[in-house]
């Protein structure tokens, strides 16, 4: 989804973003009213000053500049305060580590995210999936961040641990993930370690939630260390105890960072899905008439009924668009940082060494110059043969370069399977009175989103959808999380 930006030599403009507090600086505006501030960046200039705090920063808002820094990750390495902090969590995995040590992290990873290898797992995703619906029922008021964020959670630990974790396990992960996930962000974008060291309740919640995610790590690789000699399960998990023991040919790894890698790639993993597939239903749910096209396709496809295997995969073209308009409109990772690691260039304007520069997804795929009509939902900007739509290189939900998402096939596979299977039984409805409210932390996505479950089969065959997409048929029993997972989403704890 992202490519080298043609574009004539042009004279760049740098600016000051306006309204800087004391200490805070612009921390306030990015945690109040995140995204209205990043969209007024442009009007200041390609390349914009920012303060995080009493630290300065400089966002790119232009797609030459951001993907000038993301091509060369040697003066443009991983680092800034995001990193910073998902360091202490995640220790140096391929997500956070310097560049000089990612080749040989990221070759030790690519095999188990082969495109044969996730066909392989297009089954193990409509299990999940199938098995999350299940729980539903007419009327019946789902909370579908929850259960996103359970989906997404089930499909990456069986892909990184196969069946090492059970259900209730999973589901405390989850809770942690959550919170870890939400306090990253405050700790992000207001670095003044000061702060979090107070032992507030919420501080308090956060260590504990990274406290345990570290232990559910440790156990379930010491179980399968100490497990019998003859398994080897073909998991993530698998590769990387093959490569601890030296075997492969490369050079052995600590338990450390077999450790590192697992939390790194729940962390990426679980969260970005899940938020990309609330999105999904979201917008849905308020575009009755791009809901009725991907219905037709997905009767048409999984005639049957079933979740879609890796033939049907490749023929549910417009819910490859949905998703691909998901992900512009709201990329569940809005904002990155890097450092410089010596002095170098950045439109024109000198910046010293360990200048901390950021670019977001999102202020690029709501530029008006670069995706017409940026704030409304349009799958079909994306059908074949449209693309030309978006200006290449601005649409960059999963990065590029070098670092780009080890991740992003299976994402997609897993969000298709999902959306698809959903769509094909249910119509997911908002409450009455519904507002659209979005609250960005770590990531991007609706979040505590609650929906209304109708079942399509009961329609009668022919019958077209009623017009009024708001307000439920029947009504609503009260929330359910999922029959696994009941207990809830904690996303709003920390
Ligand atoms: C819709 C879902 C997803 C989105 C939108 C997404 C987005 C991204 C983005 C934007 C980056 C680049 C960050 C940067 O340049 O600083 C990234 C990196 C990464 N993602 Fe994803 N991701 C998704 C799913 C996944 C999944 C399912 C996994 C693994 C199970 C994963 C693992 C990673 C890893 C390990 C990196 C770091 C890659 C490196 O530095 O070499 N992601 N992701």
């Amino acid at each position: 989804m992202s490519g080298s930006v043609p574009g004539p030599a042009r004279d760049w403009t740098v600016g000051t973003a306006p309204g800087i507090f004391p200490f805070f600086g612009h921390g306030i505006d990015l945690v109040r009213r995140p995204l209205a501030f990043l969209e007024s960046l442009p009007a200041h200039g390609d390349l914009v000053e920012i303060r995080l705090g009493p630290q300065r920063a400089w966002m790119a808002c232009h797609p030459d500049l951001v993907h000038q820094v993301l091509r060369d990750p040697r003066t443009f390495d991983k680092g800034g305060p995001l990193y910073d902090r998902l360091r202490t969590l995640l220790g140096d995995g391929v997500g956070t580590c310097r560049h000089q040590d990612h080749r040989r992290q990221r070759r030790l990873l690519q095999p188990g995210f082969r495109k044969a290898r996730v066909t392989d797992q297009v089954h193990l995703m409509g299990e999940e999936v199938e098995s999350v619906c299940r729980a539903w029922r007419d009327g019946q008021a789902v909370d579908i961040s929850a259960t996103m964020l359970d989906l997404s959670t089930r499909v990456v630990s069986r892909v990184l641990f196969s069946d090492s974790l059970d259900a209730a396990t999973a589901a405390e992960m989850r809770r942690c993930l959550a919170t870890v996930v939400r306090g990253m962000f405050v700790r992000t974008v207001m670095p003044v370690d000061a702060l979090f060291r107070v032992p507030t309740p919420a501080n308090r919640r956060y260590q504990q939630a990274s406290d345990r995610l570290r232990a559910i790590v440790d156990a379930a690789v010491a179980e399968r260390r100490h497990g019998t000699a003859d398994d080897h399960r073909d998991d993530l998990l698998g590769t990387l105890l093959a490569a601890a023991r030296g075997e492969g040919g490369g050079t052995a790894i600590t338990d450390q960072e077999v450790h590192g890698q697992m939390i790194t790639l729940m962390f990426a993993g679980a969260e970005s899905t899940a938020l990309c597939l609330a999105s999904a239903l979201e917008l849905l749910g308020r575009h009755p008439e791009e809901e009725r096209r991907l219905h037709s396709e997905v009767d048409a496809v999984l005639a049957a009924g079933r979740p879609p295997g890796p033939d049907e995969l490749e023929r549910l073209v417009r819910t490859r668009c949905v998703l691909a308009e998901t992900l512009r409109h709201r990329p569940p990772g809005w904002l990155f940082t890097r450092v410089t690691t010596r002095e170098t260039e950045l439109a024109g304007h000198r910046l010293p060494q360990g200048t901390t520069v950021m670019f977001s997804p999102y202020l690029l795929h709501h530029d008006p110059a670069l995706f017409p009509d940026p704030d409304r939902f349009l799958p079909d900007r994306w059908l074949p043969g449209q693309a030309g739509a978006a200006r290449p290189g601005a649409m960059i939900p999963f990065g590029a370069g070098s670092r780009k998402c080890i991740g992003e096939t299976l994402a997609l596979a897993e969000a298709t399977v999902a959306v698809a299977f959903i769509a094909r039984h249910w119509r997911l409805r908002h409450l009455p009175g519904y507002e659209e409210r979005l609250r960005p932390a770590a990531s991007l996505g609706p979040r505590g989103l609650v929906m209304v479950c109708e079942p399509r089969a009961r329609r009668p065959v022919g019958t077209p959808p009623r017009a009024d997409s708001g307000a439920p048929r029947t009504a609503v029993a009260p929330v359910v999380h999922n029959s696994r997972t009941a207990g809830g989403n904690d996303v709003h704890d920390a």
